[in-house]
């Protein structure tokens, strides 16, 4: 029978009655099911495994409005009219006024080189037929509503030219349901074409609508062009252009790394459409945007090639630049005709960790960053192992960038868990995407995988379809159970991140996400809650343990010591994954400290009533994980584990 052996002297009953609770002995010294031994925990041998640093990460991809009408706070949707409804019409933008005081249509005479598409609005008001009261002009509603909050200032910029005497015009601003105050306004002339006026306006909101509109209006007859309509509010993360509560929830993730753009947004459902990091960065009025037809829906590029890296440096994480190899989902470049690609990828590295001094860094240094960013790693391609020329196409840019920049780590996309590469490659990436059942299975995944070869980069996994729901209960169990398969094999396994890591609930287009979003409120799905439950990992050291149970298809448990470096304080921590419907009682001891060593430990629980259970806008904590702390616990325990569960106990050591 299983010890327990929680004790508690007597100026300590209360701390003995806590951890009673804390350990949910319901029934104290039962025969437990399963056994777990922590093997030599305070010493290191031959099977403990230093998990990299780089471990746990984030993969951010333009994907559901991850970044347009996500993470980048740019309020205004379309805002250069690039996507025009059928016959010139206008696209999410409405007209204020009826068609007998005002007329809009699209046409190409944009001052901006890149993105020539404009709106030209006639306002037929005049002494005899004049403007309603209000005004009239266009409307603008954001991506499914403008979060305007009472007390932020705002920067309001347009783009207009009056074709009217001396380029006169008269407009307003105003946001639905919400008064505001003009701070400030410039208005200036945009240098290509002395008639084009950029007016600048800063506002602060009077009031909250978090589902607000913009509206540009005037009461004077003209006719007018209009261009490039930006709504910024200034609260962003260190002025970054970042959406202060997403950019948070992914910090809390405390990701190492953060693989970007893309994903098959890289490479596009046409070529013609693919991710092209030059046109992402400068001037935003520039940059042309273009139509992300893998995902479908125009990206104004906002967070482009730059806002990336910045992301990255902003979050503490390696950034991991994937670009495109030559494929889009549909066709492939002969390797014969890769130059442009090849030299694509040069400039792209030069651009981010070259000098000020050379030709792409100083483009870099110009735009306001002239340190190098930290670019170690980057992707030859996405997930295109499987066209006949990705072999040929690799080694050229493989060959390319080896010789210009020996000390990047080159990223193949051709799978080498169980077949070697045919290929060199520093690591290889790695997708599944499945039923629970069988991401619980591959926690073995890489059990086989040679140790010879490159390293892992799992850089998207996640269990969808029907057992995933929304974002259920039971895919973030299995989920964990696969993780920790990850730590059990960090010597090959270098870097781990689940994917799709945002959705804007107003167009998902891939279920589930870890992080779901509208203009102004947010939550964790249970798999954001799990991935939380592992961010000490990255740098940890991977303990060896046993378990032995009579539920092998069920349990899965791992070990590991990591230290808080901003307390100074050492933790064991072990987390127990319970994939079955019934509840487990489970033995654990951790050998190495002398009989009758009491720790201080924290146990945390990520379960629910139902296995199907998800978190929402209106139950935002339905299901994440609760936490509770006791002293004076000894190094063997028993603990109830409840079905569909992911336990997590951390022992305070130092
Ligand atoms: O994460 C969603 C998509 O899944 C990615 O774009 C692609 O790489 C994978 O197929």
């Amino acid at each position: 029978m299983a010890s327990c052996s929680s004790k508690a002297s007597l100026h300590v009953m209360f701390y003995f009655l806590f951890a009673i609770y804390f350990l949910s002995f319901e029934h104290c010294c039962v025969d437990a099911n399963s056994t777990l031994i922590v093997h030599n925990a305070t010493t290191v041998s031959s099977k403990t495994i230093p998990i990299p640093d780089t471990f746990l990460g984030v993969f951010v991809e333009e994907i559901n409005h991850a970044c347009a009408g996500g993470l980048w706070a740019e309020l205004v949707r379309n805002k250069g009219f690039e996507v025009r409804g059928p016959n010139n019409t206008l696209n999410v933008w409405s007209i204020i006024g009826n068609e007998s005081f005002i007329s809009v249509s699209i046409n190409d005479s944009s001052c901006f080189e890149r993105n020539k598409a404009a709106l030209q609005m006639e306002v037929h008001c005049n002494d005899k037929n004049p403007c309603p009261s209000g005004g009239v002009g266009i409307s603008n509603p954001g991506y499914w509503g403008m979060n305007i909050e009472q007390g932020k200032r705002y920067k309001v910029v347009y783009h207009i030219k009056s074709e009217g005497e001396e380029g006169d015009f008269n407009f307003q601003l105003s946001f639905t349901g919400v008064g505001v105050i003009e701070v400030s306004s410039n208005i200036t002339q945009v240098p290509e074409d002395g008639k084009w006026r950029k007016v600048e306006t800063e506002v602060e909101a009077k009031a909250t609508n978090h589902y607000s509109s913009l509206q540009i209006t005037t009461s004077k007859g003209g006719s007018y062009l209009f261009d490039q309509i930006s709504v910024m509010p200034l609260d962003t993360y260190m002025g970054h252009g970042f959406r202060k509560d997403l950019f948070q929830m992914v910090a809390d993730l405390k990701p190492k790394f953060m693989r970007f753009p893309g994903g098959t947004y890289v490479e596009g459902y046409h070529l013609q459409n693919k991710y092209q990091w030059k046109d992402t960065i400068g001037a935003w009025e520039e940059r042309p945007g273009h139509n992300n037809d893998i995902w479908n829906y125009w990206s104004d590029d906002g967070i482009g090639y730059l806002e990336y890296l910045q992301l990255a440096e902003d979050l503490g994480a390696l950034p991991i630049w994937v670009f495109n190899a030559g494929f889009s989902r549909n066709e492939q470049i002969n390797p014969s005709d890769l130059g442009p690609y090849v030299q694509d990828a040069l400039d792209g590295i030069e651009f981010a960790k070259g000098s000020p001094e050379s030709k792409w860094g100083s483009v870099r240094a110009g735009l306001g960053h002239p340190k190098p960013f930290d670019l170690r790693y980057v992707a030859i391609g996405n997930e295109d192992c499987e066209f006949s020329n990705y072999q040929a196409n690799y080694l050229k840019i493989h060959d390319a960038i080896r010789s210009a920049y020996p000390d990047i780590k080159l990223i193949s996309n051709c799978d080498a868990s169980v077949t070697p590469l045919k290929h060199p490659a520093d690591l290889f990436d790695f997708h599944t995407y499945t039923t629970s059942k069988d991401l619980f299975s591959m926690s073995t995944q890489f059990d086989r995988t040679a140790r010879s070869g490159p390293k892992a980069f799992v850089s998207e996994f996640a269990v969808w379809r029907k057992d995933a729901g929304n974002g259920s209960l039971l895919a973030a169990v299995a989920e964990a159970a696969f993780l920790i398969g990850l730590e059990k094999n960090s010597d090959i396994v270098d870097m781990v991140a689940y994917a799709p890591l945002f959705s804007n609930i107003n167009d998902r287009k891939w279920i589930p996400d870890a992080i779901v979003f509208d203009s102004y409120q947010m939550y964790g799905t249970p798999s954001y809650w799990v991935q939380k439950l592992f961010v000490e990992s990255s740098g940890a050291t991977f303990l060896p343990s046993t378990l032995n149970t009579t539920s092998s298809n069920q349990l899965i448990a791992s070990a590991i010591s990591w230290k808080d470096s901003t307390e100074n304080k050492n933790y064991i921590r072990i987390k127990v994954v319970n994939f079955g419907r019934g509840t487990e009682t489970i033995d654990i001891s951790i050998d190495g400290f002398p009989v009758g060593q009491q720790f201080g430990c924290t146990k945390t629980v990520l379960t629910s009533d139902n296995v199907m259970d998800e978190n929402s806008f209106a139950q935002p904590t339905k299901v994440v994980p609760q936490t509770s702390s006791a002293v004076n616990v000894e190094s063997k325990i028993q603990a109830i584990l409840s079905p569909f569960s992911v336990t997590s106990f951390d022992f305070l050591i130092l």
